[in-house]
């Protein structure tokens, strides 16, 4: 065996003793405690350090999937250290821009509480730097166009070798298969996962959701697999490849309509409201407007105002074990007994006639006079929340799931904190960091260049855009 693949081995095997032994010392700590139990924190509530503390995450992503997978894994408490082409950063920073010169809020938003550091992976002394950072950090992830990585020269084989505790984070498009190759967005993936086919009224054509399933989806199926490989790298040492491919995260969100093409070979869809119109079901499952989607039909119905406001809608769901409610509210009692109301399957040729009945009971009410009555009574109902509405809304702000930050040139705006709460560990989100922001404090603090070497660093136009490399020569 080589020598280098040796010590490579004896690496792998000293970090797993460790671990093991960090587990024993676990154990011991709980029998100390007596009950079996482990203490709880004597510190103050979210004081207790955070929950990916120690992590160090080398972050090449870019536009949204990789981004919002490393911002999550930041507002958990990594250390990540954004990788970023000098001069011009990730694509966004300049894309959809509202403040001039100012980094746009589609890299801001998602980019969070994150390190900027610039490198040229094409420049011999960028990828030393880089060859340090993979030494350094635990999980390194990208999500460039197949092959760009390889390119580079950042192969997995080269990765492991260089530092076989390091877990490799990889969106694609799609997985191995006659795809694999494909640059792929969003709707591609939503296209292509299954989402698109089945989102729209019957009468229309495919339609795409507003929320990116395949890149925000994607990046949030990545976290977990990163998580989960950290976790198991606890046993065996050892990091290992985690790939999501955003056809397969988007089909994982619609797995109820893969549920529905099953269906369809026992007979017609009954919750859906063609049934309950006469319309018959072709070979693959149709889209369904509005309807539920689960077990308990429901509709989107009007409040009052749609007239001039288009979001004055609220989601109205027959729920079964309240149907007796729902008929005293809309003012049909009998339908709490008439055999072609009083049970579900009753109800499903009906839907159609009875979503317009208590439509006209919800079109007298505002929204949230809606949801105030309809609560009351345990009847599951939601409002259609405009965006201008969810950015008002007090009470997301309190939880941290909407959260004002400053930036030192676009100043104040909104984002989006971390939506999993932590008890012991809550998010600290911060602004996006400005291009290359902390490109020293990195190079001393984490991979421990001298000064002198820094500025050697700085003159060779490895970390500097291609104008400054003239000048700097
Ligand atoms: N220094 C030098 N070069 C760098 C660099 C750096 N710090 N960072 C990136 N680059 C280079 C790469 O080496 C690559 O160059 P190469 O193609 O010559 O090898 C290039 O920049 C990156 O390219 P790529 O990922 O192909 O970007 P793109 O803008 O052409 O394509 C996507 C964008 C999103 C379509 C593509 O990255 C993709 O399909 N990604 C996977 C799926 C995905 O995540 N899609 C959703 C995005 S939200």
């Amino acid at each position: 065996m080589a020598k280098k693949q040796k010590k490579a081995k004896s690496k792998v095997k000293a970090a797993a003793k460790k671990s093991a032994r960090k587990v024993v010392k676990l154990a011991s700590a709980k029998k100390a405690n007596g009950n079996g139990l482990p203490k709880p924190s004597n510190k103050p509530w979210g004081q207790a350090g955070k929950a990916l503390e120690g992590v160090k995450i080398l972050d090449f992503t870019h536009v949204q999937s990789g981004p919002t997978c490393t911002q999550l894994l930041a507002y958990m408490g990594a250390d990540v250290i954004k990788v970023e082409r000098p001069g011009a950063g990730d694509i966004t920073r300049g894309q959809l821009r509202d403040v001039p010169n100012a980094d746009s809020l589609y890299f801001t938003m998602l980019n969070g509480s994150k390190r900027s550091i610039t490198i040229d992976s094409k420049h011999p002394k960028g990828m030393e730097i880089l060859n340090r950072l993979i030494k350094t950090c635990d999980v390194l992830v990208e999500n460039f166009a197949p092959g760009a990585l390889d390119r580079m020269g950042l192969t997995w084989d080269y990765v492991h070798k260089t530092n076989p505790r390091m877990i490799v984070a990889s969106v694609k498009g799609f997985g191995p298969g006659p795809y694999e190759d494909c640059k792929v967005y969003e709707n591609v993936a939503q296209c292509a996962g299954g989402a698109a086919s089945t989102t729209g009224f019957r009468e229309g054509p495919p339609l795409v959701t507003g929320a990116q399933i395949g890149d925000s989806g994607t990046g949030l199926h990545l976290a977990l697999g990163i998580v989960s490989a950290l976790y198991q790298r606890n046993r065996t040492g050892r990091g290992q490849k985690v790939l999501c491919a955003m056809q397969d995260g988007v089909l994982n969100l619609t797995r109820v309509k893969l549920r529905d093409q099953q269906r369809l070979a026992h007979g017609p869809l009954t919750e859906y409201s063609q049934y309950s119109e006469g319309v018959p079901f072709g070979k693959a499952v149709p889209r369904a407007g509005n309807d539920s989607g689960g077990g308990q039909p429901a509709w989107l119905l009007k409040c009052k105002g749609w007239e001039s406001d288009p979001d004055a809608y609220i989601y109205f769901i027959t729920q079964a074990p309240v149907w007796g409610a729902i008929c005293d509210l809309i003012g049909e009692p009998t339908w709490k007994t008439d055999p072609d109301y009083a049970t579900p399957k009753a109800r499903l040729p009906r839907l159609k006639k009875i979503f317009a009945r208590i439509e006209e009971w919800t079109v007298t009410k505002t929204k949230f006079e809606v949801m105030d009555i309809c609560n009351a009574a345990d009847i599951p109902v939601g409002p259609i929340l405009s965006m201008k509405e969810i950015a008002e809304d007090q009470s997301l702000r309190k939880t941290g799931t909407v959260v004002e930050v400053d930036h030192p040139i676009r100043g104040k705006y909104l984002t989006v904190g971390n939506p999993i709460k932590l008890s012991d560990s809550p998010a600290d989100v911060r602004r996006s960091p400005l291009l290359g922001e902390h490109t020293d404090e990195i190079l001393k603090d984490v991979l421990g260049y001298k000064a002198a070497e820094i500025a050697e660093i700085k003159t060779s136009g490895a970390i500097t855009a291609p104008e400054k490399k003239e000048k700097a020569a």
